[in-house]
Formats: structure tokens, C-alpha cells, sequence
């Protein structure tokens, strides 16, 4: 990869440095480096001394981002982990001005068939993330129990064929267990017969299992807490989404942490005694222009949200 073109191209650049607004001198935090797109912005905003700490787990990304910010030298300390665990490396006390997320997958992940991640290439089935020790995709295909695979497909495709999928990886796998992207691709064509959407019909599939495998939207609801709990009073949490399960997550918990009584709306006194957290920066999803949309095909269903903690 050259340093002259990013394998990845950073989403809503523009809005997160208006809405996440680094300063020099400010610390920050990048869960999900990816390229490092969005960090090397953020270091160049809050240059001379603003500092970055980015997460990923992926350790291809890591290489390739650690090489785009080797010339901010000790403003960016990059960790091979998943941004859940980020309280773990940071020491006690210090808190963060701003915080990113940009969830999902990056385009070079999808651009790398061995990660199992697209269809349009033959791989094994993989796509985890990181190397950890979680099952794959190819485990999950071939042991999951039909009514499990139809739940994944149903909830985090969105896919109305959920049921006709499931039935044909159980009744293909009966005879030969299901190893390679072409081949899962394949039988999900067969299910759902000619597709008259405009994505290939093992689109919303594939997406299912990626975040099946990588338990994506636990980990957001897990995180989210916790990196509230590491910013300073004033900081900005960012969330870019690229699925409305995910941004749904965010929107509710944005919503919880920005209001004081959570009591039902009948009752005259207050008893759970909750008290605000957060400030709504952004009441609607920010989404990209056509001019960004036009130039990078991802950015057409990402969502941005932003909120400061009081
Ligand atoms: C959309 S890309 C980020 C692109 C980046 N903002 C840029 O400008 O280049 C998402 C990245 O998040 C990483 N990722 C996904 N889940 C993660 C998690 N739980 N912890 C850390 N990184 C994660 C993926 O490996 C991927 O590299």
C-alpha cells in the first residue's frame, strides 16, 4: 500500500473535525484506527503536542496505520485490542477530550479476500476481526442450529429470506461442510432465487455473520459506558454507524444518558433517581453529502452522532 493513496477512505472527515473540533495540547481517542484516516486528522488539527491513543484489532491495519503516523512519533500510542477494553490501558485519572468510533469494516478489509469478509472473491470463511481465539465464520455456518442461523441472518441482515437461507446452509452442510465465500455465496443465491434489489443477494447475509462473529453489537452496548466513563467533563463521544441496529444503540443510549428522570411518565415522583450524563451535540443523525457520497459509495449509509458529557 502507498502512503500517497489510503487503502481506506475516511468517512465524514470534514463533520467529525467540525463536531469533534481537536485543539493542540488536547488528548483523544480512536477505537477503531483502521487506516488511520480519521487519527492522522485529528493529530494534524491538534498539532504540535495534541496526542492520539487508537485501538484496532486488526494487526494488518495496525501495520499499515503505524506506518501513515510514524511521523507524529510519541503523540500516538496505537494497541492491538478491542476498543471495549481501552479503560485497561489508560492510566487512572487520565481522561479524554474527544473519542471516535467508526464502526464495521474497513474497505481494505473487504479489499483483502483472505479475510473471508466479500463474496466477490474465493477465501476460506473468516472474518473476524482480529486473530483471536472466536469462532469463524465457517464454525458458526456449519454449527449453528438452523433456527440460530435464520435469527442471525433475519436480525443483522434485515434479510426477509432468513428462513429459506437457513434451511439451505443446514441442508447443504448435511453432505459436505460449507468452507469457502463462493460457496456459501452460492447457496445463498440458490435460497432467495433472482434477487430484484440492486446488491447481491448474499449481501445482508454476509454482513450478518461478520457482526455475528465479532458479537459487534454487544461490544458497542459494552463500550459505550466505559468510554463515557474515560472522558473529561466537556468531551465529545463520536459514533459513526453504518447499520440501524448500531445506530439505534447509540441513538437510544445518547437518548438515557442525556435525560434526568427515567421514571414512567405517570408517575409524579421521581424514585430512580438518574441523573443526565450526557449532552445531545447532534439531535439527528449527521449523514454525508452527495459530493462525499458520490466519491466513496460507504459513506451513503453512515450516521454520525455526537454527544458531550456534562
Ligand atoms: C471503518 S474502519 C475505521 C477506519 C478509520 N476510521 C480510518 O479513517 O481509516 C473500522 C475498523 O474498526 C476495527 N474494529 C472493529 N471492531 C473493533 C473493536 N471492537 N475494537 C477495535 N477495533 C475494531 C476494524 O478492524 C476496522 O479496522
Amino acid at each position: 500500500m502507498s502512503d500517497q493513496k489510503p487503502p481506506h477512505t475516511s468517512v465524514l472527515a470534514a463533520q467529525i473535525l467540525r463536531l469533534l473540533a481537536p485543539k493542540p495540547g488536547g488528548a483523544y481517542l480512536d477505537g477503531t484506527l483502521g487506516a488511520g484516516g480519521h487519527s492522522e486528522l485529528i493529530l494534524q488539527e491538534s498539532a504540535p503536542d495534541g496526542t492520539v491513543l487508537a485501538f484496532d484489532l486488526d494487526p494488518q491495519a495496525i501495520q499499515i496505520a503505524t506506518n501513515r503516523l510514524a511521523k507524529f512519533g510519541e503523540r500516538v500510542r496505537i494497541i492491538n485490542d478491542s476498543y471495549k477494553n481501552a479503560a485497561q490501558y489508560v492510566e487512572k485519572g487520565k481522561t479524554f477530550d474527544g473519542i471516535l468510533l467508526d464502526l464495521g469494516v474497513s474497505s481494505m478489509q473487504l479489499d483483502q479476500p483472505e479475510r473471508g469478509f466479500s463474496f466477490q472473491a474465493q477465501s476460506t470463511l473468516d472474518m473476524r476481526f482480529g486473530v483471536g481465539n472466536i469462532p469463524t465464520a465457517q464454525d458458526l455456518v456449519n454449527t449453528a442450529s438452523e433456527s440460530e442461523l435464520a435469527e442471525i441472518i433475519y436480525r443483522y441482515g434485515e434479510e426477509q429470506k432468513s428462513r429459506q437461507i437457513a434451511a439451505a446452509i443446514v441442508h447443504s452442510r448435511e453432505s459436505a461442510p460449507i468452507t469457502t465465500t463462493l460457496q456459501l455465496a452460492e447457496i445463498i443465491k440458490k435460497a432467495v432465487g433472482h434477487s430484484s434489489g440492486k446488491i447481491h443477494p448474499a449481501t445482508r447475509s454476509f454482513q450478518a455473520f461478520r457482526i455475528a462473529v465479532n458479537d459487534e453489537l454487544n461490544t458497542l452496548s459494552e463500550a459505550l459506558p466505559v468510554l463515557v466513563s474515560l472522558l473529561r467533563s466537556g468531551g465529545l463521544l463520536a459514533v459513526i454507524s453504518f447499520h440501524s441496529l448500531e445506530d439505534r444503540i447509540v441513538k437510544q443510549y445518547f437518548r438515557t444518558e442525556s435525560t434526568d428522570c427515567l421514571c414512567p411518565s405517570e408517575q409524579l415522583i421521581c424514585t430512580c433517581d438518574h441523573k443526565a450524563s450526557l449532552r445531545l451535540v447532534t439531535r439527528r443523525a449527521v449523514t454525508a453529502d452527495a459530493a462525499e457520497i458520490a466519491h466513496n459509495i460507504r459513506a451513503r449509509s453512515a450516521k454520525l452522532r455526537v454527544a458531550q458529557k456534562i
